[in-house]
């Protein structure tokens, strides 16, 4: 069976570390048939929209989305929905990819480039599991208007939408559940049930779903504890489960735990198992084109876009004893180069990858 994968390499860094992600798919002989469209600033240059028709279009129609990265600061003074930014969103939100994914893992290679002491981080495993069609992000009303009350009224203010509805919740937690049952068995959920009714709303729908998981332990954290414990104790957790917007800032604090957000993989699904896999990190317009960018975040990701929406867990489990092979020959580019390794270019990254695969 053909599987059907759309490549969307977007702006900045994109295009150099999914090429490499590319290289890494065709080494493994797998039955594929890649096709690349445009997205996000490159597609706005080119066809004046972040999310063209026919790129949408090829999204639907396949089994995974190898994404790279959108974003330019050319594009900033844009109006919103013009945005590179949008490209993402609208993905997200055409085919229904509600559950996101982020590791967030502490090579043992490269627990001397956490910014946190390297006992706190050595061995770490966390798994992020963001809602990421929900909330403040996509909550109707928003937009800017006159206050009519408040403290200021008669003034111009803006107003956006948190909000969720029961089964976005179940299913969410639902997915972490069984993501927990797979490794430490254990959820937290974050939430801000203090003070936000949404959150309160949160929590109890979590607490009622995990009644059918007695196997898996579930606790409760404040978002502000959270952000704070994972810099204190990050290891105490396992599954990390959340909303849209908690979940944007907490997955980011975690990544930089890793010491090396160049290496963290992420996958966002629908209830089709068809996903979105793209490198945490974003485009990075500044190192754009100098052959210093790290493929392997994109290159994990293909690693997952195999397990998760194509079921090809052989395969998946290749890639990644590739890159573990990799970091422990040595090799590095500069974001996650140290003092006794060997520096090299994003090219010369994937090549190395592929050789481990081959040997
Ligand atoms: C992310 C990014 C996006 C988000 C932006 C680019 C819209 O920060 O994937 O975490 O906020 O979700
Ligand atoms: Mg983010």
């Amino acid at each position: 069976m053909t599987h059907k994968i759309a490549v969307l390499p977007g702006d900045g860094i994109g295009p150099e570390i999914v090429a490499e992600a590319v290289k890494v798919l065709d080494a493994l002989n797998l039955d594929l048939e890649l096709q690349s469209s445009p997205v996000g600033g490159a597609a706005y240059a080119a066809h004046g929209h972040p999310l063209p028709e026919a790129t949408l279009k090829l999204a639907r129609e396949s089994d995974a989305i190898l994404f790279g990265a959108v974003g330019d600061w050319k594009y900033d003074s844009l109006e919103r929905h013009l945005r590179p930014e949008q490209a993402i969103l609208g993905l997200r939100k055409a085919l229904g990819l509600f559950a996101n994914f982020r590791p967030a893992i502490c090579y043992k290679e490269l627990t001397h480039a956490s910014s946190l002491k390297p006992e706190l981080v050595a061995g770490l495993d966390i798994l992020i599991i963001r809602e990421l069609t929900g909330d403040i992000y996509f909550g109707q009303p928003r937009g800017r208007r006159v206050a009519t009350d408040g403290h200021f009224p008669g003034a111009e203010e803006a107003f956006d939408t948190m909000r969720y509805s029961k089964p976005e919740i179940e299913r969410i937690a639902h997915v972490a559940f069984q993501a927990a049952q797979k490794r430490g068995k254990k959820v937290t959920s974050v939430d801000k049930a203090n003070v936000l009714e949404t959150f309160q709303f949160w929590k109890d729908v979590v607490t009622e779903v995990g009644k059918q998981y007695p196997d898996v332990q579930l606790d409760h954290m404040y978002v502000d504890n959270a952000a704070m414990q994972l810099v204190k104790e990050p290891k105490r957790f396992d599954v990390v489960v959340t909303g849209n917007m908690f979940g944007d800032i907490l997955s980011d604090e975690a990544s930089m735990l890793t010491g090396s957000i160049g290496m963290l993989p992420s996958a966002s699904l629908n209830d089709k198992k068809q996903g979105l896999y793209e490198p945490s990190h974003g485009s990075a317009p500044d190192i754009a084109g100098k052959g210093v960018a790290n493929p392997l975040a994109t290159i994990l990701s293909a690693a997952m876009m195999l397990r998760f929406s194509l079921g090809l867990e052989d395969a998946a489990l290749k890639i990644e004893a590739a890159v573990q092979k990799v970091l422990a020959d040595g090799l590095r580019t500069p974001d996650i180069y140290s003092e006794g390794t060997t520096k090299v270019s994003t090219r010369e990254m994937g090549d190395a990858v592929v050789a481990a695969l081959q040997a």
